[in-house]
């Protein structure tokens, strides 16, 4: 696992398009798998401000709410269409949004041959995508039951109207098939389930533990998101923001 450390929330935007730019160029028909929260946000602002052409990706969302009208704004699919496929002026023939039932998902991942770099946030519970936890290790693409904790998160974007109960979320069997996980995290709310993810054991009471699962990981926080895992072991002995050699 490399565990990157930065300063601020703009420095691990910085980074993570920096790194999404470099396999771009690589293969500018990459499989990204890409997480619809606030943490990523910048980093797919930089990345469309950046000189990359990044109009040959292929998009696979994580997960989307169940039961909102098509366009919701609040929607995950508004979402990637507004903040990611639109500005980086990729055709909405080339992006996945899960919709309808897991296995649906599950054989448009397959369709495409795979996930090459998985972006992923982490919910303050440890969820990964909706997997909430109690998430089997090895679980697929499903229709799950969101937590209360996680609607009222999430209750931003719907301004004050109800949000969804239910939503379709690929499985944390499914995304660790991609080829690499790269794990964001902001600000002090996300470090004890960062903490837990990277240096707990691994159980469904924490999703986001499964990342320990994956031979390619990259973990790119802020230093409040960093701030529990002092005394874990994990960053100890570090002579500089970064951690570990990078895999990416
Ligand atoms: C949400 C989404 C996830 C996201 C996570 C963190 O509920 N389903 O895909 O990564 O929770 O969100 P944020 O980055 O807004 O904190």
């Amino acid at each position: 696992m490399d565990v990157v450390v930065l300063d601020r929330p703009e420095d691990v935007a910085d980074h993570v398009a920096a790194l999404i730019s470099r396999l771009v160029e690589r293969d500018p028909r990459l499989v990204i798998g890409v997480a619809t929260g606030g943490t990523p946000l910048p980093a797919y602002r930089a990345l469309a401000r950046g000189s990359v052409d990044l109009s040959g990706v292929r998009l696979v969302a994580l997960d989307e709410y169940v039961g909102l009208p098509p366009g919701h704004p609040a929607s995950y699919a508004a979402y990637v269409e507004r903040e990611i496929a639109g500005p980086w002026g990729v055709p909405a023939a080339q992006v996945v949004v899960p919709q309808g039932s897991g296995d649906d998902v599950e054989r448009r991942i397959a369709e495409l041959g795979g996930v090459d770099v998985q972006l992923l946030g982490i919910g303050r519970n440890g969820h990964l995508a909706f997997n909430e936890p109690g998430s089997a290790m090895d679980s697929r693409a499903r229709v799950v039951a969101l937590s209360e904790s996680t609607r009222q998160d999430n209750a931003a974007p719907f301004g004050g109207a109800a949000v969804p109960t239910h939503a379709v979320t690929q499985g944390i069997g499914t995304l660790l098939e991609a080829r690499g996980l790269v794990l964001l995290a902001t600000g002090v709310a996300k470090a004890d389930a960062v903490a837990a993810a990277l240096t707990g054991p691994v159980s469904p009471d924490c999703p986001a533990s499964a990342v320990q699962r994956h031979p390619r990981v990259t973990v790119v926080l802020d230093r409040p998101a960093a701030s529990a895992l002092a005394g874990r072991g994990l960053l100890e002995g570090a002579s500089s923001q970064r951690v570990h050699h990078p895999q990416l």
